[in-house]
C-alpha cells in the first residue's frame, strides 16, 4: 500500500466490540485473564502495553519501513533510553550541531556513565571515518539538522558505520517519515520526537523509535520503555495517531509554503543568510534532493545586524506566533539562542521558522511588515 494509505490505515482496526470508526481511548491500567491465567487479547498492564500505544507504533513502524517501533513520552526520553542502554567505556559520534537537548541528555542526565562522546561535522565523510574507534558502539545522525538545517548523506554514514560494531540511529524529526525514510539508506534506527510533525498539531509530546532489525540497544531501549517507564498515555498515542492521517498533506504543504518563503527571504536586503535545503546553494542541497522527497518545513534565516535586530523581527510578528517546537499548522518564529541559553552555538542574529498550513501570501506579507517596519 502507498504511503497516504498506510498513513490512515496502517495499525487501525474497527473496535470490534462496537464497530466504532475512530479508534476508542483504552483508559484501562489493566486487561482481565482468562480462566487459564492467560491474556487471550495481548494485553495485562498498560505500562507494559496498551490498544493505542500499539496502534501507534504499528503505524509508525509502517511508515518508516521499519521492522518494530516503541513510543516514548517525548523525543528526550527516545535519546535518554537509547543512551542508557550504552555500557562504561562506549564511544558515541554525534553531530556537532545536534539538536541541544541531546547534549544536555549526555552531559546532565548520563554524566556518570562512563560514556564518550565525540561532535563532530557529520557532512565530512572522511572526519567521521577517522573519527571512529573501536569501541564507538552509536553513532547519532540528525538530518536536516536544528537548527542549521545541515544535510548528512545517509548511505555514506550508514554503509561506513555497517563495517564498524556501532549502530547508527538517524533523528529525523525535521523531514518526518513523509520526506525521508533513513532505513533506506542504510540507518539502522530512525528517531522521532512526535511532537512536532507526527502529532503535528502543537497538542501531544511523544517520541518514537524504530528499528530495521533486531539489535541490542533496541531491545535495552525496549526495556526502559517498559520497565523504565518512560510510556506516553493512551490519550497522547491517540492524539499522534489521529495526527498521522494527514501527515504527508500537511507536511507537502509546509513544504510548498517554506520553499517560497525561503526564496523570498533569500532575496531581502535585511537578511543575510538562509539555510534551507531546497535553495540551489545550499551545501546540502543536492543530498537533500537525493534523499527526501521535498525540503520540509523548517527553515532559518540570519537578520542583518545582531541579536537585537533578529529580536526585533520576531517581535513585530502578526501572524507568526513566537514561540519554541516546530512541525504544528500554524507557522511559529523563535530567537533560537536565547532559547538554548549561554552556551549556544548558534548565532545570536538567527531566526528559526517551522512553517505552518497558512496562506503563504499571508505568511509573506507578515514577514515583509516585520522586516521593513
Ligand atoms: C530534532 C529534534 N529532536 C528531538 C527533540 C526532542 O523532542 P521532545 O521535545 O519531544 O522531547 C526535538 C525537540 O525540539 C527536536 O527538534
Amino acid at each position: 500500500m502507498k504511503f497516504e494509505t498506510r498513513a490512515v490505515h496502517a495499525g487501525r482496526h474497527i473496535d470490534p466490540g462496537t464497530g466504532a470508526v475512530a479508534a476508542p481511548i483504552h483508559l484501562s491500567t489493566t486487561f482481565e485473564r482468562g480462566a487459564d491465567g492467560e491474556y487471550p487479547l495481548g494485553f495485562s498492564y498498560s505500562r507494559e502495553d496498551n490498544p493505542n500505544r500499539r496502534a501507534l507504533e504499528q503505524c509508525l513502524a509502517s511508515l518508516e519501513g521499519g521492522k518494530e517501533a516503541l513510543a516514548f513520552s517525548s523525543g528526550l526520553a527516545v535519546v535518554t533510553a537509547v543512551v542508557q542502554g550504552l555500557e562504561p567505556g562506549d564511544h558515541v559520534l554525534a553531530p556537532d550541531d545536534v539538536y541541544w537537548g541531546l547534549r544536555k541528555v549526555i552531559v546532565e542526565v548520563f554524566a556518570k556513565s562512563g560514556v564518550e562522546t565525540t561532535y563532530l561535522d557529520m557532512t565530512d565523510l572522511d572526519g567521521v571515518r577517522a573519527a571512529l574507534r573501536p569501541n564507538t558502539r552509536l553513532v547519532w545522525i540528525e538530518s536536516p539538522s536544528n537548527p542549521l538545517l545541515k544535510i548528512t548523506n545517509l548511505s555514506a554514514i550508514g554503509d561506513l558505520v555497517r563495517k564498524t560494531q556501532a549502530v547508527t540511529v538517524c533523528d529525523s524529526t525535521f523531514a518526518s517519515p513523509v520526506l525521508q525514510q533513513p532505513l533506506e539508506h542504510n540507518i539502522d534506527m530512525v528517531m522521532h520526537s512526535t511532537t512536532k510533525y507526527i502529532g503535528g498539531h502543537g497538542d501531544v509530546v511523544g517520541g518514537a523509535l524504530i528499528t530495521k532489525f533486531d539489535n541490542y540497544l533496541f531491545e535495552r531501549a525496549r526495556k526502559a520503555q517498559k520497565y523504565g517507564g518512560s510510556v506516553p498515555s493512551p490519550f497522547d498515542c491517540w492524539l499522534a495517531l489521529r495526527g498521522v492521517d494527514t501527515l504527508p498533506y500537511r507536511v507537502r504543504a509546509q513544504s510548498e509554503n517554506a520553499c517560497l518563503i525561503a526564496e523570498y527571504l533569500q532575496r531581502h536586503p535585511a537578511i543575510e543568510k538562509v539555510f534551507y535545503p531546497g535553495l540551489a546553494d545550499h551545501p546540502g542541497h543536492s543530498i537533500a534532493a537525493s534523499q527526501m522527497s521535498a525540503f520540509g518545513g523548517m527553515l532559518s534565516a540570519l537578520v542583518r545586524g545582531g541579536r537585537d535586530e533578529a529580536m526585533a523581527v520576531a517581535a513585530r510578528a502578526k501572524l507568526f506566533i513566537r514561540a519554541t517546537s516546530l512541525g504544528g499548522t500554524h507557522s511559529l518564529i523563535e530567537h533560537r539562542a536565547s532559547i538554548e541559553g549561554p552556551q549556544t552555538r548558534t548565532p545570536q542574529n538567527l531566526l528559526r521558522m517551522s512553517i505552518g498550513i497558512e496562506n503563504v501570501e499571508d505568511l509573506i506579507a507578515d514577514l515583509e511588515q516585520g522586516l521593513l517596519p
